[in-house]
């Protein structure tokens, strides 16, 4: 596995145990990491604090993405105990439950903006954030999390799919604007794996059923295989790669029937 000994990295999306991005937090951590997560409100702090009683020495913070001032106050503290910032870590999306339940040409104008501004906009607000740090480093890596329903149609995912999209074309620009500054901009398309963000999706297990049934590797994936992916992509390991979506779906997206 590659080392990001001496490095620190920001964790944005952990929820529970179940979370891929606490499965990256994990293994950044393991490759020698240290690390600030981030907590979505109270109800989610415990959770968080008691995952990371666990790693070396963690900053833990509040995080709502659509909060400016919070985002602000993040790199702050960073900046303050890690003097700058080698990677991040962005593992937040969510679109309102019936915008994942009724027919997709019922989505909201809310629903859309919400969706889009924490699956998508937040992404740019983080990096933004991010940059002066970053530069202190000499560069730094940037990595998302989407889905293949950015590019093709599942049902019910819906609005979360154009999110995806949102931000898979955000990726591309993001990393076309930080290249010279030595910056990598990612994304990891995985495979359905159940958490509490997938929960809200209606027919989530028939997704998974067709993965078992269709993908070349006949299997679902783990959020410890993501994992395993992002810290490439994270590392020196993956130092020429960026404005890159990478599928870690056992396969799935190159089936066509
Ligand atoms: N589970 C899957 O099948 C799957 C597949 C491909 C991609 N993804 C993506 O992986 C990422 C992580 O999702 P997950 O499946 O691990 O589920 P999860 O529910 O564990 O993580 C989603 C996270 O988003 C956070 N979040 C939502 N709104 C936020 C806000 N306003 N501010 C800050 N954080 C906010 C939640 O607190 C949570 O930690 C998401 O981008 C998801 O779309 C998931």
């Amino acid at each position: 596995m590659p080392s990001l000994a001496g490095k620190t990295g920001l964790v944005v999306g952990v929820a529970n145990k179940r979370s891929i991005a606490w499965a990256i937090a994990q293994a950044a951590s393991n490759a020698g990491a240290r690390l600030a997560l981030t907590y979505q409100g109270e109800r989610l702090e415990e959770n968080v604090r008691d995952l990371s009683a666990g790693l070396t020495d963690p900053i833990v913070l509040p995080l709502d993405v659509t909060d400016d001032a919070q985002i602000a106050r993040v790199f702050e503290e960073i900046d303050r105990s890690f003097g700058g910032l080698d990677f991040v870590v962005h593992g937040a999306a969510y679109a309102p439950r019936e915008e994942l339940t009724n027919p997709f040409v019922q989505t909201t104008r809310d629903g859309f903006k919400m969706a889009l501004d924490v699956s998508a906009y937040s992404l740019i607000a983080l990096t933004r954030a991010a940059l002066p740090l970053m530069e202190k480093k000499g560069g730094g890596s940037v990595l998302t999390l989407t889905y293949l329903g950015s590019d093709r149609v599942f049902q019910n995912y819906n609005v979360m799919g154009v999110a995806k999209a949102a931000l898979e074309s955000t990726v591309r620009y993001l990393a076309a604007d930080l290249g010279p500054k030595n910056i990598r901009v990612n994304a990891i398309s995985a495979g359905p794996i159940k958490t509490l963000a997938a929960s809200g999706v209606s027919g989530f297990s028939s997704i998974l059923q067709i993965y078992r049934d269709r993908a070349p590797l006949r299997r679902t994936v783990e959020t410890a295989e993501v994992a395993d992916a992002a810290i490439f992509l994270l590392s020196e390991a993956g130092r020429a790669v960026t404005a890159e979506v990478l599928m870690v779906d056992g396969g799935y997206h190159a089936t066509g029937m």
